[in-house]
């Protein structure tokens, strides 16, 4: 089991100090696992902590609270470790023509990491590879091109080929294909998933498009205000969700038909004023409609915060309406 966890969280809260001396909790409680080789989507609205949660991480933010660990040992904040989890830990931007530098051609850009990571070796060979890998082939048409000369979507696997180069155990992929048209897409998609099959390498996608993650990920972590409030397989989560948040997130996929839209009522969530007890009850329709009363819990979700419970097999969820369940599926 120890082997399968490549990066544990452990009740990671991260803070800014926002204006007027307001603090607000952008991770507020965070516990999750990526395991060794899958595709694990992180998905929820914008502003509820996703990049944040990315960056730290990468260990590009400092964690205020709790801690985060790479091969079961929790990661430092000295230049030497940083720079060496770098090589370890990729992230891939959201914005591939604002992660390119204009005036470096598509061998310095792929070229570069090999440098700030003083790797030994044959570069050229390394950066054909790297590109050959990332679907431009052949790479030498390829190596003296500058951004502006390629297309949306050879930009983005120039971004892809810049981070698998170092041979990472982890890619970080902060929205990957969010400005790219939906063709263009696909393909990103599908060769993410050769990346996972051919390299064994783990990838942990951030995405507000529950569809996305659907189509590509392995576990899904549905993360509100700060903190992950279902996760489960794929298959799972989305047959079968049981937050009332998956449910209005999963209600407007436009591949989802037999479910009505849930539009979520309430003022959009702000990390300087996390709510009282289940931080989602202002905007829960179970609240709303009169169901938490009805069920005699309506005083919890007010007042009693909560994290996860096992609500299935390998399913957990943070809600005081759904009861808990053993792997096999019996209430306990
Ligand atoms: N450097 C910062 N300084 C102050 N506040 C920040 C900073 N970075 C993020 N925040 C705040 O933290 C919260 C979470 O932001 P974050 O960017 O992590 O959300 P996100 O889920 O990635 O959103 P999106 O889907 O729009 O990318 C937001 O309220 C944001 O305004
Ligand atoms: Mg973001």
């Amino acid at each position: 089991m120890g082997e399968q966890r490549l990066v544990e969280l452990r009740d990671l809260r991260v803070e800014f100090h926002a204006r007027r001396g307001e603090v607000a909790r952008a991770v507020d409680g965070v516990d999750l696992t990526v395991r060794r080789g899958e595709v694990l989507a992180l998905v929820g609205e914008s502003g509820c902590g996703k990049t944040t949660l990315a960056r730290t991480l990468l260990g590009l933010e400092r964690p205020a609270g709790g801690e985060v660990l790479f091969e079961g040992e929790p990661i430092r904040y000295d230049l030497g470790y940083l720079r060496s989890y770098r090589g370890k830990v990729q992230m891939v931007f959201q914005d591939p023509m604002g992660a390119l530098n204009p005036r470096q051609t598509v061998y310095e850009v792929v070229a570069e990491g090999l440098r700030i990571q003083k790797l030994r070796g044959d570069e050229a060979t390394r950066v054909s590879e790297a590109l050959g890998r990332a679907g431009l082939r052949p790479p030498e048409r390829f190596l003296q091109l500058y951004p502006y000369e390629l297309s949306g979507g050879q930009r983005q696997r120039v971004v892809i080929a810049g981070a698998m180069v170092l041979q990472p155990s982890l890619l970080v992929a902060d929205e990957p294909a969010s400005s790219l048209d939906a063709s263009v897409r696909g393909e990103i998609l599908g060769l993410m998933l050769e990346l996972v099959r051919e390299e064994g390498v783990t990838i942990l996608v951030v995405t507000h498009d529950l569809g996305l993650a659907w189509n590509i990920a392995d576990r899904i972590a549905v993360m509100y205000l700060g903190r992950i409030v279902e996760e489960g397989p794929a298959e799972e989560l989305l047959s079968n969700p049981k937050h009332p948040y998956t449910r209005a997130l999963l209600s407007v996929v436009p591949e989802v038909e037999e479910m009505e839209q849930q539009i979520l009522q309430g003022e959009a969530p702000d990390p300087t004023r996390i709510p009282a007890g289940c931080r989602f009850h202002p905007r829960c329709p179970l609240v709303a409609s009169g169901e938490a009363a009805q069920l005699g819990i309506e005083a919890r979700c007010r007042t009693e915060d909560l994290g996860q419970h096992q609500v299935g097999p390998d399913h957990g969820a943070a809600c005081h309406a759904v009861p808990a369940r053993n792997d096999r599926g019996a209430r306990v």
